[in-house]
């Protein structure tokens, strides 16, 4: 019989606007593997895999779902020549050694059996070392180690990406890109918030850290002299910048009227707890840059320089452009009375629209 999750699953599918959901349980494990294919029209779709205990199989098809389309968005927005997609392993537990590598080794080969249609990398839970593993039985796998011919950690340019929104967002806001004097609360201190702090710390910002990872903020604060906030008190903590580079579903209706910032800027992916956040930040005051592009500086890492062949020169200037976007995005937003999630997904539609179809 079909329990009231089973059925949701059905709807969830049956609502989708992507092109497929490709599922596979590994017995071996009790791994429900997803892989969402939300848009091939602009390239092959791509996107990281998420690894993740989840309190139910639909559950995890929901968030390849969002993620995959959020792929879409944020290829087309950075101007890619590629598509959005997703997968996500739900594990009973996150797998360590032998059963990690085995886990990885069997879920390559479904992506091979794609034939280019999905290619993957690094997302929550998965690294370099995971990507090395699936690319000894696929060719789609972005992210791997340098010394295995990958271009490595995509998180640093994330975070050069985050900065530039970061500057693009407060000349918006402000009238002033200068950071000088600003102050940004990055919630979040692993591979992209703590390079962002770097990065605001040498910008002259005063910069606040809140991470459930207490020897990741004290080692900040030793060698930064940043200020500590409570992981617990990170809505309702006043700043002009809050930088959310941890988890998503951090802008709520519960949320957002507790906020104590001028802007929203920061890496972390699916932001807004549901989309009506936009104009909830919209009326607050609040300006919002679109997670799909401000973060956009990683998939620009991996696309760019392991698919298109950039150098470094070409890369960068491709991050630092995440600012002009951004300050486009704000403009059209501006003229047309409407959040500035709407004025990204507009960029996003008019670019895919204006595709050949497949
Ligand atoms: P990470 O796993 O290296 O760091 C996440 C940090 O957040 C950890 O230090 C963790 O302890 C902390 N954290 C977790 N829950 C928290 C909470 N409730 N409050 C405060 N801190 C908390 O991840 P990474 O690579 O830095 O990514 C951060 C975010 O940016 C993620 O949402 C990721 O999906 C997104 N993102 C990352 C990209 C990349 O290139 N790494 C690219 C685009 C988006
Ligand atoms: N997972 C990262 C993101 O959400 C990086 C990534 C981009 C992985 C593109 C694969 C492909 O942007």
């Amino acid at each position: 019989m079909m329990s009231s999750t089973d059925r949701s699953l059905e709807r969830l599918i049956a609502d989708w606007d992507g092109e497929a959901l490709v599922s596979r349980h590994d017995r071996e494990t009790d791994t429900w593997m997803f892989i969402g294919i939300h848009s091939t029209r602009l390239g092959p779709a791509c996107g990281g895999t998420r690894l993740r205990v989840y309190p139910s199989p639909a559950d995890a098809a929901r968030d390849v779902l969002r993620l995959a389309e959020g792929m879409t968005l944020k290829c087309a927005v950075a101007g890619l020549p590629t598509g959005g997609g997703k997968a996500v392993l739900a594990v009973p537990a996150l797998p360590v050694g032998e059963t990690r590598r085995q886990v990885l080794l069997r879920y390559g080969r479904l992506i091979e059996t794609l034939q280019g249609s999905y290619r993957t990398g690094p997302d929550m839970n998965t690294g370099a070392p995971d990507m090395d593993v699936l690319s000894e039985v696929t060719r789609h796998a972005f992210g791997r180690s340098p010394d295995r011919g990958g271009s490595g950690s995509s998180a640093p340019d994330t975070a050069v990406g985050v900065w530039h929104g970061i500057r693009a967002s407060c000349a918006h806001a402000f009238g002033s890109a200068d950071l000088s004097g600003r102050t940004v609360l990055v919630q979040g201190a692993g591979g992209v918030g703590g390079a962002l702090v770097e990065l605001l710390v040498e910008h002259g910002a005063k910069v606040l850290v809140a991470d459930v990872d207490a020897g990741r903020v004290r080692d900040l604060e030793r060698r930064h002299g940043v200020d500590p906030v409570d992981p617990a008190h990170v809505v309702g903590t006043t700043c002009d910048v809050y930088a959310p580079c941890a988890t998503g579903a951090v802008l709520t209706a519960a949320t957002i009227p507790r906020l104590r910032c001028a802007v929203v800027a920061g890496a972390a992916n699916n932001q807004l707890g549901e989309p009506a956040d936009a104009e909830r930040l919209r009326a607050a005051g609040i300006l919002y840059a679109p997670d799909f592009v401000i973060n956009s500086g990683g998939a620009l890492h991996l696309i760019g320089t392991e698919m298109l062949g950039w150098d470094a020169a070409t890369l960068a200037a491709r991050v630092a452009g995440i600012g002009g976007t951004l300050t486009e995005i704000y403009r059209h937003a501006d003229d047309a009375g409407g959040t500035t999630e709407a004025a990204a997904e507009a960029i996003a539609r008019s670019r895919l629209s204006a595709a050949p179809a497949g």
